[in-house]
């Protein structure tokens, strides 16, 4: 099959290092900011946010607290992806807009709403779980849009939680789900690594 979607998932490679001297302009941060907002989450609530390390000083401050990873400091921009414990109050608010364009009814908005809140009012785990998995579509979404545009991508779990609230302002009810740095990939990057066999990761039923 031969798609450009396919060939990307082919291609793409996780970014260990990054070219130092090639920068990322605010706009391109703002777009990659602006793709992985396309990626879909649960009632559509999209809670989570991004804070880009752009200037020399942020990433710095995030290399730090970041098992000083070289990739914090040498990418054009390094995210932190963070997710928000899920408010179902804010259902209606976060639909709004799509029932305003007319793709979904007033009715079936409130249906959402009640749903959302059986499925998380009070039950933070749930909340957590969400929020870690809308976050983490939002930050897949983002390294293919980097592909596309010609950069690299490399996710990050290997950073101080604590820290990274505190030196980053994070709301209480907000938490760092990863960090993804993008940028100009620099020779010397590993090809995609070998995968696990698909019958040892498929049971079909
Ligand atoms: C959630 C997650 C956390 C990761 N954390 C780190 C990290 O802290 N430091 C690092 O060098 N690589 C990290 N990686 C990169 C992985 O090692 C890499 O994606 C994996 O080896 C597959 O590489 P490939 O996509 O190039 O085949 C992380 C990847 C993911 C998905």
């Amino acid at each position: 099959m031969n798609h450009p979607i396919l060939t990307a998932i082919d291609e793409r490679r996780t970014i260990n290092l990054f070219d130092p001297a090639r920068t990322l302009s605010e706009e391109q941060v703002a777009e990659l900011a602006g793709f992985a907002t396309r990626a879909p989450s649960s009632f559509n609530l999209q809670n989570y946010r991004f804070i880009a390390a752009h200037t020399p000083e942020a990433r710095l401050r995030l290399r730090r607290i970041a098992w000083n990873q070289a990739k914090v400091t040498d990418a054009g921009v390094t995210f932190v992806v963070v997710g928000r414990m899920t408010d179902h109050e804010e259902t209606l608010t976060r639909l709004r807009p799509t029932v305003d364009a007319g793709i979904m009814p007033e009715r079936v908005a409130a249906d959402w709403a009640a749903g959302a809140k059986s499925l998380y009012h009070e039950q933070p785990w749930r909340q957590r779980d969400e929020a870690v998995r809308s976050a983490t579509f939002a930050a897949a979404t983002m390294i293919f849009a980097a592909h596309a545009m010609g950069l690299g991508a490399g996710p990050m779990s290997g950073f101080d939680q604590d820290a990274v609230s505190a030196e980053f302002g994070l709301a209480p009810d907000e938490f760092p789900v990863m960090l993804l740095a993008i940028g100009h990939p620099a020779p010397g990057n590993w090809p995609q690594k070998a995968r696990r066999p698909v019958a040892d990761v498929l049971d079909v039923v």
